[in-house]
């Protein structure tokens, strides 16, 4: 969800101002997702390399975080939207994980879709984070080195259990990934666009899944074997 400040600054206001403008659009995603069925949708809110921006906007942005929670907790319930957690939550300060948990645990028997905020993330450290669980598990005996397999790194990742991502969009401008569900997203469909996230709207979220409609996927296969089912 990237452009917010450009947004902001772009009308003489504030980097906040963008931010606030930017939760409007996360609303609007998260809706027009849970009403065309998408079962999984992740949206990178804070990353672990964000911690190094002026604390003020920091603040901001954790203020911001904690309001979204209390507010959207009910439309949660109401639409079967079980929230999920990507990244080092316990580095969040204190209000904001207790809201946290607090919407996790109340939407966790809800099925329609689930929605991972990535907060305080980064796909290395997620990474890491997986192989020293394994690594100690190898230490400990529990876990053979032979069984360590695609499958069951995944398995360790913050999405451990959900499916990779089919599609990966980047608003804002920038073409890169920028440390974002690295191993999950090895053969998603990328999709860039200028569009800077205040402006994302129904419309451009739905122009996405139409170009996402039009790609075709071959996992490594050639076109000729798909046709052939
Ligand atoms: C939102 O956009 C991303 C967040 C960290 C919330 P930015 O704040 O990166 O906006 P730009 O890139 O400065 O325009
Ligand atoms: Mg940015």
């Amino acid at each position: 969800m990237d452009g917010n400040g450009r947004w902001a600054e772009e009308r003489r206001r504030p980097r906040l101002f963008g931010h606030q403008a930017g939760v409007r659009s996360v609303r609007t995603v998260v809706e027009t997702a849970r009403e065309i069925g998408i079962q999984y949708l992740t949206l990178y809110a804070f990353s672990t390399e964000n911690w190094r921006r002026p604390s003020i906007e920091v603040k901001g942005l954790m203020t911001l975080l904690k309001s979204y929670l209390d507010s959207e907790q009910e439309n949660m319930l109401r639409n079967s939207i079980r929230l999920r957690c990507l990244g080092e939550h316990q580095n969040l300060p204190g209000e904001v994980q207790a809201a946290l948990a607090r919407v996790i645990d109340a939407t966790s028997g809800c099925r329609a879709m689930t929605l991972n905020l990535a907060l305080s993330y980064g796909g290395r450290s997620e990474i890491i984070h997986a192989v020293r669980e394994l690594a100690s598990q190898c230490v400990a005996g529990t876990l053979s080195v032979d069984d360590l397999d695609e499958q069951r790194l995944s398995d360790h990742l913050y999405t451990g259990g959900q499916p990779d991502p089919d599609l990966f969009i980047r608003t804002g401008g920038e073409n890169r990934l920028s440390n974002f569900l690295l191993w999950q997203s090895s053969y998603a469909e990328l999709y860039f666009t200028e569009i800077k996230w205040p402006d994302f709207g129904r419309e451009e979220f739905l122009e996405a899944l139409r170009s996402y409609g039009l790609r075709q996927r071959r996992f490594g296969k050639t076109g000729t074997q798909l046709r052939k089912g």
